[in-house]
């Protein structure tokens, strides 16, 4: 299989791009330990002063992989999750990181891009969470960063609905810095990331320190994983990962609360 994950050192960046574009950047287990490995390397090595990630194909990522949620729901994922490394590292980042979003970005997708300083949509982009539609609960810090960026409606609108929300409307609401033609996406994006590089390093880690609160962060996505964890085992999870795989729409009205 060509390697799914690709990352590439020039001139202090390090592009990391998601590349599995038959199955829309799905993330596998090894595709999360791929990209932890890759900012945990950007954090660091001293060589590295900005990363940029980036993705192959029609869109940026579906999300994770939901043959490999269905798996872990019946009890037979992973011995280690490496989507948990991946966002501790993320959410401890030192390093300045640029996104290049094009299409759709599916659930950690766009959560992700919440720990990103830079994010340059193409036209054609929509950012999804669609958590609930999974009857899963959102992760990456996302359940607070998301409302204290948006708000608390838009962003009950963006996790409970799963509405997308189109480039100028990410614009406006402040989940990215600019939109750019498709065609222009990554060469903008490695203008960013290559002025990013050119700045005293030291003070940019510095602010990134100062702009973060990582502890809270990390005890965030620990509180989440936790709720995660159940949901992912619910009966009203697995409704809905046997509706994707058979290409259905998910039923939960049969399923009751709790
Ligand atoms: N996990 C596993 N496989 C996925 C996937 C995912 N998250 N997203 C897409 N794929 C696979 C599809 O099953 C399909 O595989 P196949 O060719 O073997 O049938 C292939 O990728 C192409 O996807 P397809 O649905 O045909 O593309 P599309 O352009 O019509 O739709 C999406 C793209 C992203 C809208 C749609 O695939 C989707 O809704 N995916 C699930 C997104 C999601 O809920 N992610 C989890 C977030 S927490």
């Amino acid at each position: 299989m060509m390697q799914a994950i690709k990352a590439e050192l020039l001139e202090g960046v390090l592009t990391v791009t998601m590349s599995r574009p038959d199955k829309k950047n799905a993330l596998t287990n090894e595709m999360y330990g791929a990209l932890a490995d890759a900012v945990a390397r950007a954090n660091a090595d001293d060589e590295i002063r900005a990363l940029l990630f980036q993705a192959d194909g029609d869109m940026f990522t579906a999300g994770n992989d939901i043959g490999e949620f269905a798996a872990q729901s019946a009890g037979n994922g992973p011995q280690e999750r490496h989507v948990e490394r991946f966002l501790r590292e993320l959410a401890t980042a030192t390093v300045p990181i640029v996104a290049a979003v094009q299409g759709k970005a599916v659930g950690v997708g766009t959560t992700m891009l919440l720990h990103c300083d830079y994010v340059l949509l193409s036209e054609d982009a929509q950012l999804i969470t669609p958590f609930v539609n999974l009857a899963l609960v959102p992760e990456a810090a996302s359940s607070l960063l998301l409302p204290l960026r948006i708000g608390h409606v838009r962003a009950f609108d963006m996790f409970a609905l799963g509405d997308p929300v189109s480039a100028d409307a990410a614009v406006a609401w402040g989940l990215a810095n600019r939109k750019t033609s498709a065609a222009e996406l990554r060469a903008e994006a490695r203008k960013v990331a290559e002025k990013i590089a050119a700045r005293p390093a030291g003070s940019l880690t510095a602010m990134k320190r100062l702009m973060r609160d990582a502890a809270q962060l990390v005890a965030q996505i620990d509180s989440e994983r936790t709720v995660f964890a159940d949901r992912l085992a619910s009966a009203e999870a697995k409704e809905a990962f046997a509706a994707f795989a058979e290409k259905r729409k998910p039923d939960f009205t049969k399923l009751a609360r709790q």
